[in-house]
């Protein structure tokens, strides 16, 4: 933990006031601003929204008749296309550069890079909209399904789903056919678009292949779309699958579909993320709390400006992308990268490459990324000019203070803004910064810092009290916000069950955290069983399940490791089915079949094969037993009780698994 001398560090009296427009304050100061925000309630937000166009503005702020479905903005009228397609093309930004799409092929440079205006844009999203509602009858009610690669199609077809009404759910194009199909299946999809390929790290990721793989059972998908990206053959099912280009060909070049005017809680999409346990959950965001949300801390945390150029490394396929990508940045009227593939593709510099030739002004990207570039060492980083670079974050996991110190020098010169932003699926955008408002605090290496205006976050200790500063608890938010989910998709009772039963009333994140002295808060990870392979969402419950359907496997327990470079990674302990020998490539096929069934972002540091798991009498693995083992800790970091297992028992457990790894 940073001690208050660190915070007197030159590096905060060194940032450079023109590169920022906000006012740089004390910790003390800025709580009182933030119990300001927080005195004046939900209307706090009022200000933030009426920034925004809505065709009929609201009557209600929030609705909280209903806990926990909270409504925001409740009869207003507004759309998320038109928000961040029409506003601008019909304005004086129409010839502004909105995306500048770098595809990820190189030979001496890139093969592909193509800029689109906002009037591009708006003629796009038009065209794709036109071609859903006309042709394939799309409207309000309905969901399209999208399993795209980083290419300009997939911000278009969100955005032109958005413009119907039409919630739309993405499927990062990391995961395999079987996380296609339960999202389809689960958002009862109708169309599906998807690309004949993606480039990733110079081959070519299938996805037409999976996706046909995927369709073998799905229910509700009708028709396919394929977008052409890498030009290889696919198969194409008669009736059901068309190339995007040719059915586009039929469209007018000036389609103009009307944004449809939709309530503001109505869904905007549904994001599927991991949880304890289950199949991930369907998050459901609305459109005018989100879009709110976007907005406030587009300028709080980012201070987007039109001379900006903005660039966020994660995959739209994640919430980051959804909020930063293509959401809140083009609802700025920002001019933003959009990058197709690899950070270090063909080489470690390609990112900073594509900083220095698209004079990246501000910067999103995560830990992981830092600490892969930190492996390749700083000469990558020094033959290019950063100097564009004004202000930058991470996000997605902890940051260590040695990645933080190391960017920071490196990129930020010392003297830019740099923090580590906190906040997840659920939350919709980003809650914890140290640039929390119009105004930014001192920087600490690794901290997250204060809550943002109007958001009131805290830590609970096991009874649901907060705990004194400097103390290990629960990360909670007290209050509703805006861009808060509006359930889980046909399951509200789990949304209670998982969110607001811990602590009734409250949210419950399922992060540790800690508050320091002057009110910041430090994520530490996960209080449950999920995982942050590389930043990437996954719960250790959906491993296990791609290990045992595996034919050799009867029993599997899955733990996170610490990892140097991609923070946390996953430990298997694997029981054979009888009669299966522990032929030397088994583990290798083990890992294998899990990249395959599940996605390439699965990956294990070691799998064991065991005799035995250490269990409670009514059978549940003794998870905490598993990963002390794993993680080499002793019984004395296994405090909490595992549900109805004794001290002495968990003692037993710890010391036989032990044993049994040993002889194993
Ligand atoms: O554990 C926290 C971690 O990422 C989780 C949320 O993951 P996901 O829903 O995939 O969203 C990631 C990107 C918004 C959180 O529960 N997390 C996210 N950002 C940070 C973080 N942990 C520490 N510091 C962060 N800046």
């Amino acid at each position: 933990m940073t001690t208050q001398e660190e915070i007197n560090l030159p590096f905060n009296e060194m940032i450079e006031p023109k590169l920022l427009r906000h006012r740089v304050v004390s910790p003390q100061l800025y709580s009182e601003i933030h119990k300001r925000s927080l005195d004046q309630g939900p209307q706090f937000w009022e200000s933030v929204a009426r920034e925004l166009d809505w065709f009929k503005p609201w009557e209600k702020t929030l609705d909280d008749s209903n806990p926990p479905f909270y409504k925001w903005f409740v009869g207003g009228e507004v759309n998320a296309s038109y928000l961040t397609v029409d506003r601008h093309a019909n304005g004086w930004r129409r010839n502004k550069v909105a995306l500048i799409w770098e595809g990820e092929p190189w030979s001496d440079g890139p093969k592909e890079v193509k800029k689109l205006t906002y009037l591009d844009l708006y003629r796009e999203v038009n065209r794709v909209a036109y071609l859903l509602k006309e042709e394939y009858g799309l409207g309000r009610g309905d969901t399209v399904g999208i399993y795209l690669p980083m290419i300009p199609e997939l911000p278009i077809f969100m955005l032109a789903a958005a413009r119907l009404g039409v919630a739309f759910t993405v499927v990062f194009s990391g995961f395999s056919a079987q996380a296609v199909a339960d999202r389809m299946n689960d958002a009862e999809a109708k169309l599906l678009v998807t690309a004949d390929g993606g480039w990733r790290r110079g081959k070519v990721v299938p996805l037409k292949d999976i996706v046909d793989k995927a369709l073998e059972s799905t229910k509700t998908i009708r028709n396919v779309l394929v977008v052409r990206r890498t030009g290889q053959e696919v198969r194409m099912e008669k009736g059901r699958d068309r190339y995007l280009h040719e059915v586009l060909s039929k469209v007018p070049q000036n389609a103009y579909v009307e944004p449809e005017r939709v309530k503001s809680e109505d869904p905007l999409y549904i994001l599927y993320t991991s949880g304890t346990t289950g199949k991930p959950k369907g998050i459901v965001h609305d459109v005018g709390g989100y879009m709110t949300l976007l907005h406030a801390t587009m300028k709080w945390a980012f201070d987007i400006r039109d001379e900006d150029v903005f660039w966020c490394t994660a995959d739209i396929g994640w919430v980051t992308g959804h909020s930063y990508i293509v959401f809140g940045p083009l609802m700025e009227g920002a001019t933003e990268v959009l990058y197709e593939g690899a950070l270090d593709y063909p080489e470690p510099d390609r990112w900073v490459s594509i900083v220095e030739r698209h004079n990246v002004s501000v910067l999103y990207t995560s830990p992981t990324a830092i600490r892969t570039f930190m492996k390749y060492g700083e000469q990558w980083i020094t033959k290019h000019d950063v100097s564009s670079v004004r202000l930058m974050h991470s996000v997605g996991e902890p940051i260590n203070p040695e990645a933080w110190r190391w960017f920071f020098k490196l990129v930020g010169k010392e003297r830019i803004p740099f923090g580590s932003t906190w906040w997840m699926t659920e939350t919709g955008g980003i809650l914890i910064t140290v640039t929390p408002g119009s105004y930014m605090v001192p920087m600490k290496p690794g901290t997250n810092g204060p809550p943002i205006l109007g958001v009131a976050a805290n830590v609970y200790n096991d009874e649901g009290k907060p705990v004194p500063e400097e103390t290990k608890g629960y990360l909670v938010i007290e209050r509703p916000w805006p861009g808060m989910p509006l359930t889980i998709h046909r399951d509200p009772e789990r949304y209670v069950k998982v969110y607001w039963s811990k602590f009734p009333g409250t949210f419950y994140v399922g992060d540790y955290a800690v508050k320091d002295k002057d009110g910041y808060f430090w994520i530490l990870g996960r209080a449950d069983e999920v995982l942050k392979i590389a930043g990437h969402r996954i719960g250790t419950y959906e491993l296990e399940s791609a290990l045992i359907q595996h034919p050799a496997v009867a029993e599997a327990a899955v733990v996170g490791v610490p990892d140097p470079v991609r923070g946390e990674v996953a430990e298997a302990f694997v029981i054979l089915r009888g009669g299966t020998s522990v032929r030397p490539e088994l583990k290798e096929e083990l890992a294998k079949f899990v990249r395959e069934n599940y996605g390439p972002i699965a990956v294990f540091r070691e799998i064991h094969f065991v005799n035995k798991l250490p269990k409670t009498r009514s059978g549940k693995i003794m998870r905490r037993v598993v990963r002390a083992v794993a993680t080499g800790s002793e019984v004395g970091d296994i405090t909490t009780l595992e549900d109805e297992a004794s001290v002495e028992e968990i003692r037993k457990a710890l010391q036989e698994f032990k044993e049994e790894l040993k002889r194993t």
